[in-house]
């Protein structure tokens, strides 16, 4: 099976992360998924943003978990990036699963809980996903396991990542305990020893950032599933050639 290239939140080297904007040209890239990020706002609407904070992507500041949608919806989380981006919202995980069920593309719903675990982020999530009917399209992964081992005891169908940026000892007993079914490692831990051990352990690697092209490379060669890419396009490119080659 050949990799696919996700757009790591959105085409985000060239529109504003995790905002339609980069959505969009993921689709128009044509990536062959999306990985994007959920946390949960103080009346526990499932948005998409990166950080626990709105100060880093939007003109405004504040705790995600302190803000309502609402006030969360007054803020500008383009104009950071450019200009030409003023006016992007945060949006809803509702509003992202209602635009990407209409296209072709995979979805990989990372769960922002390595800070705060937001209580029943994992139903809500499960919910909205069985509501859009996206649950087959979708990987769920988190850094934190217990989110991964509650994600699974939900529902044991869906597709688990487990994320990691460091390799921990028992990794692979650690990933059937908590019911993870691919490992979503840092493109630095990507070594002959960590692709030979998957192989033999048929757990598929789903590599994250990978931008640059010596790495975006390194993932063809391993066959890695997934390459979660800020720049798709790039890695598109560089799995054409390499196909051909
Ligand atoms: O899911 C891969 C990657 O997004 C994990 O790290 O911090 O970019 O969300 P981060
Ligand atoms: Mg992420």
């Amino acid at each position: 099976m050949s990799t696919k290239i996700f757009a790591h939140r959105g085409a985000s080297k060239y529109a504003p992360e995790n905002t339609m904007a980069a959505f969009r040209l993921a689709e128009l890239m044509q990536a062959d998924g999306i990985e994007t990020d959920v946390q949960l706002t103080k009346d526990q609407v499932p948005v998409i943003i990166h950080d626990e904070t709105i100060n880093r992507t939007t003109n405004k500041r504040g705790l995600v978990r302190n803000l309502t949608y609402e006030e969360l919806r007054q803020t500008d989380a383009g104009a950071w990036f450019s200009r030409d981006y003023a006016g992007e919202k945060i949006i809803s995980l509702d509003v992202f699963l209602q635009w990407i069920k209409k296209t072709p593309m995979l979805l990989n719903l990372e769960l922002k809980t390595n800070k705060f675990p937001y209580p029943g982020i994992e139903k809500i999530v499960l919910q909205c996903l069985t509501y859009h009917g996206m649950k087959d399209r979708t990987t769920i992964s988190s850094f934190n396991t217990d989110t991964i081992l509650r994600f699974s005891a939900l529902d044991n169908e869906i597709d688990t990542g487990f994320l990691t940026s460091r390799r921990p000892r028992q990794l692979f007993s650690l990933m059937e305990e908590i019911g993870a079914k691919a490992l979503h490692p840092k493109y630095r831990l990507l070594n002959k020893k960590l692709i030979q051990d998957c192989l033999q352990h048929q757990v598929p690697i789903r590599v994250y950032t990978v931008n640059q092209p010596v790495y975006i490379l390194r993932a063809l060669e391993a066959n890695c599933d997934v390459i979660i890419s800020d720049v798709p396009d790039r890695a598109l490119e560089l799995q054409k050639g390499y196909i051909t080659s």
